[in-house]
């Protein structure tokens, strides 16, 4: 059966590292508090690049590495929470930026599932024979929405910036993408959100929405943290069983990087061994949002953690809520 695998993945994060130290200049927070809470030290912030500026770099990268040429894309899929514009979207913008007018593009804005939900219209696309290839692109800018100051310091520590680029490409082999399971609970969305520019504000953008804050990422820690380290597993278990994989047969999992404490709590509920079997470089990129996983398979694949035929599983959780995994044979 025709099936969809993972042929290269490129990654791009912006030379400006931001530490904790440097953090702890602009509001009350600290480097104990930080690393005790999210395991994070450091993580990357843009100086004057966009979106589409970080999505590029990735994307020429995963193109070499599949030894494909731009103009061979099928099709982009571009997962972002903040495009170069609020409208159009960063897919259509990639065709600009690619030199690649006229190639089908859409674009997901399901925050940091934005991957898992890639993965999951990738496989459709891909098995049905709609395309031979698609370039997901996940790019993520998140510094210029956050609140540098003590009042955002629960949100605004943990966010980074950076980008992935992924091919995916048809197989006839026994490999690829065994199973993708998104969900998503819209119940939740003001616990993790950016409220403005919103039609529920006519005009939708004002001096004054932006003075209450509404121009911020913000976030209702407790809450978020909670529904993760139950959904993460639940969904885990689901993948497994739907690609018909025995826990014991995973060689890797690679969670969405959100919090360390969150990522070993996940490993504890499916009795995993948290160094050997689960992957984690949160400590040197923070919330990458949707490029967070394949960034973290990117350095997981360098490291020699992932190699040919292993049973690799990916998973996430964030704002929506929206949660997913999936189980791939490499
Ligand atoms: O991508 C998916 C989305 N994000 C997540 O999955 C994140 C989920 N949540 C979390 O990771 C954690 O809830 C946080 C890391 C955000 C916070 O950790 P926590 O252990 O839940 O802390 P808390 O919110 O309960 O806050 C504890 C204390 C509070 O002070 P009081 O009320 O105890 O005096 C906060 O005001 O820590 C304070 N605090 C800080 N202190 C220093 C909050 N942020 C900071 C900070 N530095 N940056």
């Amino acid at each position: 059966m025709r099936k969809a695998y993972i042929d290269a993945i490129g990654m791009y994060v912006p030379e400006n590292v931001v530490t904790n130290q440097d953090l702890e200049k602009l509001m009350d927070t600290s480097d104990d508090w930080i690393r005790e809470r999210s395991g994070i030290q450091e993580r990357h912030h843009v100086d004057g690049e966009c979106t589409t500026d970080l999505a590029l770099k990735a994307s020429e990268e995963a193109l070499e590495k599949a030894g494909m040429q731009a103009e061979e894309v099928e099709h982009i899929i571009f997962s972002t929470m903040a495009s170069d514009y609020f409208a159009p979207g960063g897919g259509p913008m990639m065709t600009r930026r690619l030199g690649i007018p006229g190639t089908p593009a859409l674009d997901i804005r399901m925050a940091c599932s934005g991957f898992l939900y890639g993965l999951s219209v990738s496989k459709a696309f891909i098995e049905s024979g709609a395309y031979n290839n698609i370039l997901l692109i996940t790019s993520e800018v998140q510094s210029v929405a956050l609140d540098f100051t003590t009042a955002g310091r629960d949100t605004a520590v943990l966010f980074g910036d950076g980008a992935a680029a992924t091919v995916i490409k048809a197989t006839d082999e026994d490999r690829g993408l065994l199973s993708v399971k998104t969900h998503s609970d819209g119940r939740y969305a003001e616990d993790l959100m950016l409220r403005t520019p919103s039609t529920l504000d006519n005009p939708f953008l004002t001096k004054e929405l932006l003075d209450k804050g509404y121009g911020n990422v913000v976030m209702n820690g407790r809450t978020v943290f909670k529904h993760a380290v139950t959904k993460f597993p639940q969904v885990i278990a689901e993948a497994l069983e739907a690609a018909g994989v025995e826990k014991s047969e995973v060689k890797l999992v690679v969670p969405h990087q959100a919090n360390l404490r969150i990522t070993e709590a996940v490993a504890n509920r499916l009795d995993l061994e948290m160094h050997s079997v689960v992957y984690s470089n949160i400590h040197k990129y923070g919330n990458t949002t949707s490029a967070s996983i394949p960034i973290a398979l990117f350095e997981a694949m360098q490291e020699g953690k992932i190699n040919r035929g292993d049973t690799i599983v990916v998973a996430s959780f964030g704002a929506g809520f929206t949660w997913g995994a999936s189980v791939m044979r490499w």
